[in-house]
């Protein structure tokens, strides 16, 4: 077919997630039709190299061959900047489709650098992408559009480190027990405590203070966890929700993961009220914090009073076959090839808009 697009897949990242994006690159690859895009990949290893390798022309057997390593073209970040002598290597891309998860992915440094470059990608731009990766300023936005969430304070390493007492009582104070200490900036529940009473507050600081040098301190909501997907830029269409149900005491690493003790049940049985005020909340969520493409909003509908508590967004959701985003999406109607096709016109159709920007005043 003539005029086909070119679609860069990064993978991989200087990440916890690293493992879980190969897996992801192995399954979205596979599921591009070759008959309408030329797909490039490019292999972010883990400390952060970036290995372009040569186009691929027929389905994928293993993950593994996605493991590029040196002999093939070794490139940079600065990859579609470089000369080279190979012109496979240095062929700008129409579109990159980062499926990268957490920091130097799914938190805007990639897309800022794919903006100065002027090549367009699928998802959240810079600021929906910084913004849905830091849990205290993803709440900040929240409050300021009266959209409801657990009660939540942040609290400094800084802050930590020189007033602790103080620290602990406002902790006290405005959140209470129990609560959920976490990370600001990261994701697959990594250094996440649930913290029953004081006596493990400082244990829960202390840990979460290992991944970042911010934690948000969070209300502990007590009813049902609830999935959405959001895709599109302007226009948006919501997929039918899904519940995570889990047999430990919250959805942490190992149930996500490891354990298989988590069930996600989809479509989620809601009354129609919740259902449509989970969708309004969604639409609501994924605007207010710029988001682009595609978002996976993440609610708990209170068992006391049934109201829809925002917990998060995630700009780069999971989505392997067997995620929950895509599911969600093949529930709705929209099968997981034609989601990625569907996710990657929408990055262009974003790019060419902004081609429109008048970037200096008219004579
Ligand atoms: N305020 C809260 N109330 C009840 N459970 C929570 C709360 N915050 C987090 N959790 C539990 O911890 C899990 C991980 O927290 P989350 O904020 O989603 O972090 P991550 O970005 O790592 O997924 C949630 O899926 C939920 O099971
Ligand atoms: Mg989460």
């Amino acid at each position: 077919m003539a005029n086909k697009k070119t679609v860069a897949v990064l993978y991989g990242g200087k990440s916890a997630e690293y493992d879980i994006s190969i897996q992801t690159a192995f399954s979205a690859i596979n599921a591009i039709d070759l008959n309408k895009f030329r797909v490039l990949p490019i292999h972010i290893t883990n400390n952060g190299k970036w290995i372009q390798g040569h186009e691929i022309l027929e389905k994928i057997a293993y993950k593994d061959q996605l493991l590029l390593d040196e002999p093939q073209a070794k490139v940079s970040p600065a990859l579609w900047l470089t000369p080279t002598s190979d012109p496979s290597s240095s062929q700008t891309p129409d579109i990159v489709f980062p499926l990268l998860h957490g920091t130097n992915g799914e938190d805007g440094t990639v897309q800022g650098m794919l903006e100065l470059l002027n090549i367009a990608y699928v998802g959240s731009g810079v600021m929906g992408s910084a913004a849905g990766m830091d849990k205290v300023i993803m709440k900040d936005i929240f409050a300021a559009h009266g959209i409801q969430g657990p009660h939540y304070v942040s609290v400094t390493k800084y802050e930590w480190t020189n007033n602790q007492d103080e620290m602990i009582k406002m902790i006290e104070e405005k959140i209470g027990f129990p609560n959920f200490v976490k990370p600001a900036n990261l994701g697959s529940s990594v250094g996440i405590s649930q913290c029953l009473d004081e006596s493990t507050i400082v244990k829960a600081v202390d840990e979460a203070l290992r991944y970042d040098t911010k934690v948000i301190v969070e209300e502990k909501i007590v009813g049902r966890e609830v999935e959405i997907g959001v895709i599109g830029n302007d226009e948006l269409e919501v997929s039918v929700p899904g519940e995570i149900q889990t047999t430990g005491t919250f959805y942490d690493y190992q149930s996500k993961y490891q354990d298989g003790k988590s069930r996600m049940i989809i479509p989620a049985d809601l009354p129609e009220d919740v259902l449509i005020e989970l969708k309004t909340t969604a639409k609501k969520v994924f605007k207010v914090l710029n988001c682009k493409g595609l978002a996976r909003v993440d609610v708990f509908i209170q068992e006391s009073d049934h109201k829809v508590m925002v917990n998060e967004v995630n700009t780069l959701p999971g989505f392997t076959p067997f995620s929950m985003f895509p599911l969600l999406w093949k529930h709705t109607g929209l099968p997981y090839d034609k989601l990625i096709e569907k996710l990657i016109q929408l990055g262009i159709d974003r790019h060419q808009e902004k081609q429109t920007l008048r970037f200096r005043l008219e004579d």
